[in-house]
C-alpha cells in the first residue's frame, strides 16, 4: 500500500538552469489536511543535462541524511559531515554513503520544472 504522493512544486523555469551546473532550489511544499493548509520550506538539486532533460536529487546524504553541497572546482558534490562524495550523476565516488543520491520525481510543463518527493512506501 502507498501513501498519496506529495504534491508537485514549480521550482522555476526551465532555461534558469544550465547544462552541467548542478543548482541548489529551495521552494514551499504545500500541504492540506482537512481544513488545515500548511507549507514547508524543501530543497533539491537540480541538474540539467546535455540534452535539457533533467535529474533532480533529494539534497539529504544517503549516509545519514547530512545536506551536501555542489563543489564546482572538483565538480562533485561533498557530504562535510563524513566526507561522502558523489559525482555529478549522483553516484557514490568515496566516503561511507551506502548508494547514490536519491533522485526526486520531476516534469516540464509550460516551460517549467516541477518537482515532487515520492511517499514513503508502506508494507
Ligand atoms: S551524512 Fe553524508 S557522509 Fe555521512
Amino acid at each position: 500500500m502507498k501513501k498519496e504522493d506529495k504534491p508537485w512544486a514549480d521550482v522555476g523555469a526551465t532555461d534558469q538552469f544550465k547544462a552541467g551546473e548542478p543548482a541548489r532550489v529551495d521552494y514551499l511544499e504545500e500541504h492540506r489536511d482537512g481544513w488545515i493548509e500548511t507549507s514547508s520550506l524543501r530543497s533539491a538539486w537540480v541538474v540539467r543535462q546535455a540534452d535539457s532533460s533533467f535529474v533532480v536529487f533529494n539534497p539529504k546524504c544517503t549516509h545519514l541524511g547530512c545536506p551536501y553541497s555542489w563543489e564546482p572546482d572538483t565538480r562533485q558534490f561533498l557530504c562535510p559531515c563524513h566526507t561522502g562524495i558523489f559525482d555529478i550523476t549522483g553516484k557514490v565516488i568515496s566516503g561511507p554513503p551506502p548508494r547514490p543520491l536519491d533522485r526526486f520525481q520531476h516534469k516540464v510543463e509550460d516551460g517549467r520544472l516541477f518537482v515532487r518527493e515520492e511517499a514513503p512506501r508502506v508494507g
